[in-house]
């Protein structure tokens, strides 16, 4: 292991320590029933009252028991539908395994992707849960969901940075993404041609971001609307909202950036598992058929060709 990579090592050990500490302190925390931990957490709120409020509560109201449930459905129903239909009229895209492979995630890749993997597959279906625990009935199965919720976060919340810094020179969006737009990235055809894309394509970026960028936004949102008890007087201050607003600002952001995050995973899930065949594979020992990364990474293998790495 040459001196950066145990570098690096020693990085993410010291930085996995670290967030293991903090951890340990809050549920030290925990413990001793703290005012932000335990029942007065909800208890706390009611002196919230409207003062200084910008009245948030009408449009979260409304949103909430009118819009926000229904576009889930719609999520929920509609995406994968769409994507049965590209399986049964267009198919997968098959490439020959058994031939040459190209190493392309490395085992601390792998480690961060299946953390996050095994965290979402938690926290999207309670997520829907919680979205519909009305029609669901609603009591101890709800509350459990909420829990499990809550705790499938952690594991996800140590795991999102890594991933934003392990992967984010792969995801910045060029030319290459134009074109590949252009021909929703060669999947509404059969034919297997060159596709303009380096090591992540456009949609692999688009998942990314959101994947990143919007989990921390979901962690930030739905940690304010866990703990709900809080007084953090420099965000009343920079955001000019008060606490009740914050409170329902966090419960409209986390469903709003929830509907993209939710799409974009379905989204993630049929294309890395049905929509190009033996994909998985690839975030399971890290290899990626050298046919499938000519096919449909061409720009990036034209450059692991001209280093002389293919
Ligand atoms: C639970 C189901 C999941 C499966 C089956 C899965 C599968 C995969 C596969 C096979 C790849 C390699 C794709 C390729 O390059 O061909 C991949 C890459 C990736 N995964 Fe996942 N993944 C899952 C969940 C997640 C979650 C929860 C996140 C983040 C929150 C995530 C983030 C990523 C990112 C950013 C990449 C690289 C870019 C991309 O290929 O989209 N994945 N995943």
């Amino acid at each position: 292991m040459d001196g950066n990579a145990s570098m690096k090592g020693k990085v993410m050990r010291k930085y996995f320590y670290f967030i293991i500490a903090t951890l340990f302190l809050a549920s030290a925390a925990y413990a001793a029933d703290s005012q932000i931990w335990g029942d007065m957490r909800v208890t706390n709120i009611f002196g919230y009252g409207q003062v200084e409020s910008k009245n948030l509560g009408p449009l979260f109201t409304m949103l909430q028991s009118e819009y926000f449930p229904m576009i889930f459905f719609g999520i929920l129903v509609g995406v994968p539908a769409a994507f049965a239909m590209h399986y049964l009229a267009i198919g997968p895209k098959v490439f020959p395994h058994g031939g040459k492979k190209i190493y392309i995630f490395s085992v601390f890749n792998r480690f961060v992707h299946q953390v996050a993997a095994l965290s979402f597959i938690i926290l999207v279906p309670t997520g829907f849960m919680i979205v519909f625990g009305d029609k669901l009935g609603g009591g101890s199965l709800i509350r459990l969901a909420k829990d499990l919720h809550g705790l499938a976060t952690v594991p996800f919340a140590i795991v999102v940075i890594p991933m934003f810094l392990m992967w984010l020179k792969d995801a910045f969006f060029n030319f290459d993404d134009v074109k590949w737009m252009m021909i929703v990235g060669g999947y509404l055809s059969k034919e297997k041609r060159p596709i303009p894309a380096g090591k992540f394509n456009a949609g692999q970026k688009m998942w990314y971001w959101i994947a990143t960028l919007g989990g921390m936004i979901m962690i930030l949102s739905g940690a304010a609307m866990y703990f709900m008890d809080f007084d953090i007087a420099w965000l009343r201050e920079i955001t000019g909202l008060s606490q009740i607003d914050i409170l329902r600002a966090s419960a409209i952001i986390h469903n709003v950036v929830g509907f993209a995050v939710v799409a974009l995973f379905i989204t993630h899930v049929y294309m890395s598992v049905f929509a190009i065949k033996g994909a998985i594979h690839s975030i399971i020992d890290g290899h990626m058929e050298e046919e499938e990364v000519k096919i449909l990474h061409s720009s990036y293998y034209k450059k692991l060709k001209d280093q002389g790495k293919v």
